[in-house]
């Protein structure tokens, strides 16, 4: 089947003009397809569903698609425009399903393109850190009392830290190629970390932080902007989104945004975090939940940033330590390299732990 062939299987008028596949995403297949309907121009974007990450694609689309109406009542609520501050979902014509299914047994979807929107894979003005944390924020804020049991959970143990460091022990127990040796003072360091690192999990289990819908992607290629003003528009790529702590998303999200070098830099002396990137997102997140939070929740927010940098060095050093089997790489070492960067973040945000939180209670 044509991309052309899937288009027509679901419920979009008008006439097919062209697609392009986008490469911007690194888990599903994404095609920009263009339309004409009553002379007026109608974008599409279409996904083939990644079935080896997420394994049940009929029960994440039903998730997605209650997730994208709750936004779209609140997004109504705030005056903001459906079309461009919410994903929406078009139903195959067969069966009115979200999804359809290929002869192959592929899943696809389709969706309203964000009109005239562009994404950033990286960015270092700060005004547009401050947009994405706002988009998060705003995010969360439009899920603010959805019900979290009825969400489906595409990755089991996402973010559980303590099953993160049971799969570690393991590794370093079985060392399957030999290479714990070259990796002890790194080993050292991440059990020196694992009692803090695995406290956000604990809060958790016994209700002292609430449980709440969480992105779980939270980068800035995920937020559509519009192409004009710059403004942060909808919030994108929604398969992770699942039940967590508020910490996590803020904290992957300062771990990738505000970390001074990129994730696998080797450089060890340069990784940091950007103070000014930090109280950028900070801004923009904390300008739209900071009224939601419950009083001890804020005091984990930059727990959240230690624990997803610490618990992201542990996968990295377990997958090196297993031979190099879960992340892509693309030179020997590459999971040693990222894991390194990992540690000296955590050990950064340590020792600018009071900057930080200061920077904290200025937008709480
Ligand atoms: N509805 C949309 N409107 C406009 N662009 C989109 C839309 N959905 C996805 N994109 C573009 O496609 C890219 C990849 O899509 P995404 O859902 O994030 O896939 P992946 O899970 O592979 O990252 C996004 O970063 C964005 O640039
Ligand atoms: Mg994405």
């Amino acid at each position: 089947m044509t991309i052309h062939d899937i288009c027509e299987s679901f419920d979009i008028g008008g006439r097919y003009v062209s697609c392009t596949e986008l490469s911007t995403g690194n888990i599903n297949s994404t095609y920009h397809v263009k339309y004409v309907r009553d002379g007026e121009n109608k974008d599409y974007i279409v996904q083939k569903i990644n079935k080896n990450v997420f394994t049940n694609p009929e029960e994440l689309m039903r998730s997605i698609v209650l997730v994208t109406d709750y936004v779209r009542q609140n997004v109504i609520k705030k005056g903001l425009s459906t079309k461009r501050f919410v994903l929406r979902a078009f139903l195959a014509k067969k069966d009115r399903k979200p999804f359809f299914i290929d002869e192959n047994g592929d899943y696809w979807r389709v969706y309203r393109y964000i009109k005239n929107s562009i994404t950033y894979d990286t960015v270092d003005d700060l005004t547009i850190i401050q947009r994405v944390g706002e988009a998060f924020g705003r995010f969360q804020d439009c899920l603010e009392g959805f019900d979290t049991s009825k969400l489906h959970i595409s990755i089991p143990d996402f973010h559980n830290t303590p099953a993160r460091y049971v799969a570690f022990e393991k590794a370093v127990k079985e060392d399957v190629c030999g290479r714990v040796k070259k990796v002890e003072s790194q080993i050292e360091k991440l059990l020196g970390f694992k009692q803090k690192a695995c406290l956000i999990q604990e809060y958790l289990d016994c209700g002292k932080i609430p449980m709440r819908v969480t992105h779980n992607d939270t980068k800035c290629n995920n937020v559509s902007f519009d192409m004009d003003t710059n403004q942060p528009l909808a919030v994108l790529d929604l398969d992770t989104v699942m039940p967590g702590a508020i910490a996590y998303d803020f904290g992957d999200a300062i771990r990738f945004i505000a970390n001074t070098v990129i994730e696998d830099c080797p450089n060890l002396d340069d990784v940091g975090i950007d103070v000014d990137k930090y109280n950028a997102f900070a801004k923009g997140f904390l300008g739209q939940v900071s009224q939601n939070l419950q009083e001890f929740e804020k005091k984990t927010l930059n727990l959240g940033v230690f624990t997803m940098t610490v618990e992201l060095a542990v996968r990295f050093l377990t997958d090196y330590i297993n031979g190099d089997k879960y992340f892509k790489t693309r030179y020997p070492g590459h999971n040693l390299d990222r894991a390194n960067n990992q540690i000296a973040l955590a050990q950064d945000v340590l020792k600018k732990w009071d900057v930080l939180e200061e920077i904290l209670q200025k937008y709480i």
